[in-house]
């Protein structure tokens, strides 16, 4: 059973298709990263546009590359959200006008299962599989999220971020460092090159769920740590990096980076990381699970990787490959496989959700 699943939540423009919700045939990834770059984050109206641009090449390429015709589908799933409106009506709209046209069925995915799903696919491909309950920590540019995920794919919110999500901290600091948009994958290159001791960071108590999350505190101490240290003449140099028509190279940033400068930026990943294991380490204890998920963009961290298989958790911890991990649509057509099995269809008439939560 093959599905077409198409994912245009945010900035990445995604098709692919997957074979009995383990085989990957193709997955293709259009990156708006050029657009959005020199803006320091993503534009709505541009990325809206620049989908209706990539919808159809990443749709027929995903198709031709995985050697299947139409008659070959069993069904196209589509995310319907949690993402940015217009973005996400681009491929939902697209998907239904193939299912109307093709005579084939519609699944409605939600984005956040669908990185929950990038797991369990790699884990399917491996031939090993995922043991529930697990606790899946998502992390990307819009969402920091804890979720219990019981067999059978239910789902119970454990915790959540109050106000920026970890990537959006990421992308944040970096932009205020002059590292440009997207700040993660950046700061995860030159934090090896710093010390994470050298600036102490405190987290407030959290009043209410102690599983939440809250990052903004942080991105204002980085904000207060800048303006204390002097730092315009640095960060100038490094815009000035961006503006030059090659993407600026690990080698140019470090060049471009004071010593003093990468230990802040050591010490404030060290600090999200520890923030991020410490409250999906005291979720997967409270629901006893049995495994932990990390998924979304940030899961690409070495330094949230490298932490996480060290932590000697009693349990085993599981990240998607980095091209499962930031968007795509391998995993929405993962996490459609078993609502094909049930024949969970949606209509035609369904409409996306910006904030539609998954539990
Ligand atoms: O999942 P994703 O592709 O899109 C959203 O659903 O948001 O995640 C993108 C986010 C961005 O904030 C980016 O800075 C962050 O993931 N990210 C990283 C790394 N790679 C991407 N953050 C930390 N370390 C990385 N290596
Ligand atoms: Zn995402």
């Amino acid at each position: 059973m093959r599905i077409l699943a198409i994912e245009s939540s945010c900035d990445e423009t995604a098709a692919a298709v997957v074979a009995d919700g383990k085989a990957v045939l193709s997955s293709i990834v259009a990156s708006q990263m050029s657009t959005h770059g020199k803006y320091g984050g993503v534009v709505p109206e541009l990325a809206s546009r620049e989908h209706l641009r990539a919808i159809v090449p990443v749709v027929r390429e995903a198709l031709q590359q995985s050697g299947s015709t139409w008659d070959d589908l069993s069904a196209i799933a589509a995310t319907v959200g949690p993402g940015l409106v217009g973005s996400l009506l681009v491929g939902l709209t697209y998907a239904k006008s193939l299912c109307f046209a093709r005579g084939l069925p519609l699944i409605a995915v939600n984005h956040l299962e669908g990185h929950i799903h990038a797991v369990v696919l790699e884990a399917k491909c491996a031939g090993t599989a995922v043991a529930f309950p697990a606790l899946a920590l998502v992390a990307s540019g819009g969402h920091t999220h804890l979720f219990e995920v019981q067999d059978g794919f239910r789902y119970r919110l454990l915790g959540k971020t109050r106000d920026d999500a970890a990537g959006e901290a990421f992308d944040k600091v970096a932009k205020l460092l002059g590292y440009g948009y997207p700040g993660g994958p950046t700061i995860d290159r030159l934090a090896p090159h710093g010390d994470p001791q050298a600036v102490r960071f405190t987290f407030a108590k959290m009043k209410g769920n102690t599983l939440d999350f809250s990052f903004s505190g942080l991105k204002t101490a980085v904000l207060r740590w800048v303006e204390a240290h002097d730092m315009e003449t640095e960060i100038a140099a490094r815009r000035a990096l961006l503006r030059q028509p090659a993407r600026p190279t690990t080698d140019d940033w470090l060049a471009a980076t004071p010593r003093r400068t990468l230990d802040l930026l050591a010490s404030f990943q060290r600090a999200v990381i520890t923030e991020l294991l410490t409250r999906a380490s005291a979720s997967a204890e409270g629901m006893g699970a049995h495994s932990l998920i990390v998924s979304g963009g940030v899961a690409c961290n070495t330094g949230l990787r490298a932490a996480a298989q060290s932590a000697g958790l009693p349990y085993p911890v599981h990240f998607p490959s980095p091209g499962l991990s930031t968007d795509n649509a391998a995993m929405i057509a993962a996490a459609a496989f078993p609502k094909l099995v049930a024949g969970q269809f949606a209509g035609l008439d369904i409409a996306a959700q910006a904030n539609l939560p998954l539990a």
